[in-house]
């Protein structure tokens, strides 16, 4: 059996270039030019893409136990001093860890804490100035720091935004020098680098020593992650940080970058933005002006539609590396134990034979009649196979709650409606600073 074929590069840089600046549009080119399993090489690297959503049933079903984890993730595990870490598990071990987790990672923690949640966003809109203009990435960051706090400490810490930016370019810049090694390894040396690791350290620590001195609270990750250490020699205190990070590392930029894209949207589209409002609103009154429970929610359709939709195409984690664990074959080509895959899971959500002229943003694919969603594998803004999100349920209701809660209680203006911005990898998908809102109170003296 041969190998897949190799896609048409430069020398020496091959697809590089391609996907440099825009890496979602260039390997949707490679996979128009190349189909559902191809090579291409980059510099020294040569990589394996497979995509599509046979693929996406395949990393479910048979292929899972072909590739694995551990592989890509060891230089950060290493970093972490985490051996532990769960993204970087496989097999039974993996299996093992994710259901403890799932105990304390899921729906019904982030259900059963609405209230608190909107404490925390009451909290830090109440600190916005009236329809100044603020970064709109920014704003999205600190509400998620501040909501994601919340569920895994009890408590709302009001992470300034600093801390926040801290938080990201620290992931930033682990994620793109130890695992895409786009960046050297002495910037982990340079002096700012280090002053954000100093940050977050710190702040990994404070949550720690606040677990441990929060003996009456409930069960919670953190208490679990703390118990564990102190219960089982063969795990190290230095683990901690790591695991204290995880909701911050895996939940921020993803929740964010989701929120981010969805208010670009409501300011652009007037019509949308109306509709969407007028729906919230509804809802709030049959609810007697309280918000309702994120299922309920999941009911409002223009609300259950553009959460489906941005994720559907402004996929933040559009692709996953695994590595062959073994030879095996897909399609009639060899992947060699030991190849770099890259699994671009969010392929199909640009295939027409999916979701109808995938370029436009509409709400509608995700509703009756069309639900262009019940492809099976085609919509897989969470990845797919043993390591698919385990957050996908507790990010689902934190969008529920906090863009009808946003909705209800402000109007969002875009500071330059109609300006065009460069998409960000950084590594999830973003959009720059520049790109501004204000917010205004609609009105007052309402509760939630
Ligand atoms: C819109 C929001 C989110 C998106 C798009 C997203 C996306 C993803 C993707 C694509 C993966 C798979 C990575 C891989 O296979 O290599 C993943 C894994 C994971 N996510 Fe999320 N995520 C989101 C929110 C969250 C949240 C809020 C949490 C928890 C606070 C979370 C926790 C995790 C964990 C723990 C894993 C690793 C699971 C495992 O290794 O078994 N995620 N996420």
């Amino acid at each position: 059996m041969p190998e897949a074929p190799l896609s048409k590069g430069l020398p020496l840089l091959g697809n590089m270039l391609d996907l440099m600046f825009n890496p979602l549009q260039g390997l949707l080119e490679l996979c128009r030019n190349n189909g559902p399993i191809f090579r291409f090489r980059a510099l020294t690297e040569e990589f394996v893409v497979m995509a599509g959503t046979d693929v996406n049933r395949f990393l479910s079903e048979e292929g899972k136990d072909c590739v694995y984890s551990g592989e890509f993730w060891k230089d950060l595990v290493a970093y972490w001093h985490n051996p532990n870490a769960l993204i970087a598990l496989d097999g039974q071990p993996h299996i093992d860890e994710r259901r403890q987790w799932k105990h304390y990672v899921s729906r019904e923690v982030a259900h059963n804490e609405q209230q608190g949640l909107i404490k925390a966003i009451e909290d830090y809109t109440h600190t916005l100035a009236n329809d100044q203009p603020i970064s709109a990435r920014r704003f999205s960051r600190t509400l998620v720091t501040r909501e994601l706090s919340f569920l895994f400490t009890g408590k709302v810490i009001k992470l300034s935004p600093k801390l926040g930016d801290a938080i990201i370019d620290y992931q930033r810049v682990l994620f793109n020098t130890l695992l895409a090694r786009k960046y050297p390894r002495f910037i982990l040396h340079l002096p700012w680098f280090r002053n954000n690791e100093k940050q977050v350290n710190a702040f990994a620590r404070q949550l720690i020593e606040q677990t441990r001195n929060n003996k009456t609270e409930s069960d919670t990750f953190y208490h679990w992650a703390l118990r564990r250490v102190t219960e089982d020699k063969e795990r190290n205190e230095a683990e901690l940080i790591a695991t204290f990070l995880t909701p911050f590392i895996a939940g921020l930029d993803t929740v964010a970058n989701t929120l981010l894209f969805l208010i670009r949207e409501i300011t652009e589209n007037p019509a949308l933005y109306q509709r969407l409002q007028k729906e919230i609103d509804d809802e709030f009154r049959h609810n007697d002006g309280l918000i309702s429970s994120p299922d309920t929610l999941r009911k409002v359709p223009a609300l259950f539609g553009i959460i489906q939709e941005t994720l559907r195409r402004y996929p933040v984690a559009f692709a996953n590396m695994r590595h062959a664990r073994c030879d095996f074959e897909y399609k009639g080509c060899t992947v060699k134990k030991g190849s770099q895959i890259l699994f671009f899971t969010a392929q199909p959500h640009f295939d027409e034979r999916y979701f109808s002229q995938p370029e436009r943003f509409d709400i509608d694919r995700f509703l009756p009649p069309r639900s262009e969603q019940k492809t099976r594998y085609a919509f897989s803004p969470y990845g797919r196979g043993p390591h698919i999100c385990l957050g996908a349920a507790m990010a689902e209701s934190l969008l529920l709650t906090s863009v009808a809660y946003l909705l209800h209680h402000f109007h969002f203006n875009a500071v330059e409606p109609g300006k065009k911005f460069k998409y960000l990898f950084d590594p999830s998908l973003s959009l720059p600073d520049s790109f501004k809102i204000r917010l205004k109170p609609r009105r007052t003296g309402q509760c939630s």
